[in-house]
């Protein structure tokens, strides 16, 4: 039982409230609970939300284990407040089949203490894998910045994905042509800020536009992962049909090109960041409803690999112990409400992948919420950090909205510093036919 907190109810209000939690579901949403409980939650003066739904994650397990785990990662996620992830195909083995998702569910399994959905990755040659694929948000294609077999950046074989079956497309969309060619243009320039120039605006703004005109030949179900342009999202604000949706990342509306400077290759990724003007047309496109929700693309590298020279320097950067706080922190600033972040980071990413019965602090929803509080603000600190990688683009600013409890399915993960490693997640269900933009 969680008593006296200041609840986010469905209809967008804060009220004092007590909610009662009982085998994995919200039973009870009411002013005062009268009714005996084994434990009891004071969260006076604290805000109670939906968990965070982090629609895009790299946790680079199997594979790739010295720059993440699934253990270490579902540990950051508890910390941040996130209590369910979906994550992406580009680990090793890829995910391009039954047998790697098997895997990694199974791994899963053993050790998220949070829940858990995979992505199926996209290839030239593996249509039947992505038909059959269970369970799985979707697919991912790579349409640019991948190598190896995860590139799918021939319009012939995008056009094939599309043409065949109904399940949701993902894209990582940036024009592989045009980077390759303009990465002649730079080659030699070690200084990191030419990688926003190679992999410009219009690199990503062609391929979201190959992409939605064959989701709109086909009338396919696609998301468009990380949209990170002004020219994308005023296109989208154009013409978005009701089958497509959006997100942006907290980086690409918090950072812009003005972060190589003190980050150096840290504030590299794809696709990259842009000017500060882009910054604030995505703003306006997530305020406006255009883009539909907020994934991290949690993409952790070690330190030494960031330190080495662009462009050998990888691209990613991690999240998802800071975005929760990074969004409140924006709300409490007044750039937007915290309704609209939990809109954002819980309710939509439900709605948008199928993923039911989460996202709402209502009775009869699941019990995956986080306790923040909205009264302190404390710096982003690389020695608290749980991500293996241990660093944090984010470092040094001052935020509020840190998580103080996170519980999933009605079990504590994490309270004041404290993980409790033994909980554990489930692997998500995906609802095939929720289909649309979410409102
Ligand atoms: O910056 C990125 N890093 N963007 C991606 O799409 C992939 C990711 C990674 O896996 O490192």
């Amino acid at each position: 039982m969680i008593r006296r907190a200041l609840v986010l109810l469905p209809g967008g209000e804060l009220e004092v409230r007590d909610v009662e939690v009982q085998q994995g579901k919200i039973t009870q949403v009411s002013p005062e609970i009268s009714s005996p409980v084994a434990q009891e939650i004071d969260a006076a003066g604290l805000t109670l939300l939906p968990g965070v739904i982090d629609p895009q994650v790299h946790f680079r397990e199997p594979g790739l284990e010295h720059k993440e785990d699934l253990f270490t990662a579902s540990c950051a996620c508890a910390k941040g407040g996130v209590t369910s992830f979906l994550e992406m195909p580009n680990t090793r083995p890829l995910t391009t089949s039954q047998a790697a998702l098997n895997d990694k569910l199974h791994r899963a399994a053993e050790k998220c203490l949070v829940n858990h959905g995979f992505f199926i990755g996209a290839t030239v040659d593996n249509l039947p894998d992505l038909r059959q694929a269970n369970p799985t948000p979707g697919i991912k294609i790579f349409m640019g910045s991948m190598q190896g077999a995860l590139l799918v950046d021939q319009e012939a074989a995008l056009e094939a994905i599309f043409a065949e079956g109904s399940r949701l497309i993902a894209v990582h969309a940036e024009d592989q042509a045009r980077i390759a060619e303009r990465r002649q243009q730079f080659l030699g320039n070690k200084n990191p800020v030419v990688h926003s120039q190679i992999q410009d605006n219009q690199a990503a703004l062609s391929a979201t536009q190959l992409a939605l005109r064959l989701s709109r030949k086909y009338q396919r179900r696609l998301h468009i992962l990380h949209l990170s342009t002004a020219e994308e999202a005023e296109l989208l604000r154009q013409e978005k049909p009701a089958w497509v949706t959006a997100e942006v990342t907290p980086q690409h509306l918090l950072l812009n090109t003005k972060a190589y400077e003190t980050l150096g290759t840290l504030a590299q990724m794809n696709p990259p960041l842009r000017s500060p003007y882009d910054n604030e047309v995505l703003w306006q496109a997530l305020l406006d409803g255009v883009i539909d929700f907020i994934a991290t693309d949690h993409a952790p590298h070690t330190l030494a690999e960031k330190a080495q020279e662009y462009p050998q320097s990888p691209s990613g950067m991690p999240g998802v112990e800071t975005s929760l706080p990074l969004m409140l922190t924006q709300a409490m600033q007044g750039r937007c409400t915290i309704a609209q972040v939990t809109k954002w980071m819980s309710t939509a990413v439900a709605r948008a992948y199928g993923i039911l019965n989460k996202g709402v602090i209502a009775p009869g929803y699941d019990a995956d919420l986080v306790l923040v509080d909205l009264d302190t603000y404390r710096p982003v600190l690389r020695q608290e950090l749980l991500t293996k990688c241990g660093w944090s683009p984010f470092e040094g600013w001052t935020l509020t909205g840190w998580p103080v409890l996170t519980i999933v399915g009605s079990q504590v993960v994490y309270e004041r510093g404290k993980l409790y490693t033994d909980v554990r997640g489930r692997a998500l269900r995906f609802e095939a036919d929720a289909v649309g933009t979410p409102t």
